[in-house]
């Protein structure tokens, strides 16, 4: 594992999120009642940012773009770009189902680190 120093604890309040930029990489930090995630900032359907999704009561974050759902803890696609209804379904085959890109976190020395080597 290559821990990597992404943001200061204490910048990242209890439900909260901010995006860091690390190693070239978007990625967002969410803090879910202390239980700190970080995942690639790009949602896989589109390309585009998940930084306003929702976060669901049993773990997942919904893409605000075609509402993709994907767990927080392991990226895997719980459902694929059913917004808006029909059209939604159409959307969703210009790309096929990808996981979203997670990436484990500890903190230490007041610091959040991230392992981008997984
Ligand atoms: S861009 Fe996220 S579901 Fe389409």
């Amino acid at each position: 594992m290559v821990w990597i120093k992404a943001l200061a604890v204490n910048a990242l309040a209890p439900n909260t999120r901010q995006v860091v930029k690390l190693e070239e990489r978007s990625l967002l930090l969410l803090n879910e009642s202390g239980t700190i995630y970080a995942i690639d900032n790009i949602c896989p359907h589109l390309k585009l940012p998940l930084k306003k999704g929702k976060v669901t009561p049993d773990g997942s974050i919904v893409c605000p773009w075609h509402r993709s759902e994907f767990d927080l803890a392991t990226g895997n696609v719980k459902t694929w770009c059913p917004f808006p209804p029909v059209v939604g379904n159409v959307l969703g085959k210009i790309s096929s189902e990808k996981t979203l890109g997670v990436f484990p976190t500890k903190v230490e020395d007041e610091q959040i680190l991230v392992d981008l080597s997984v």
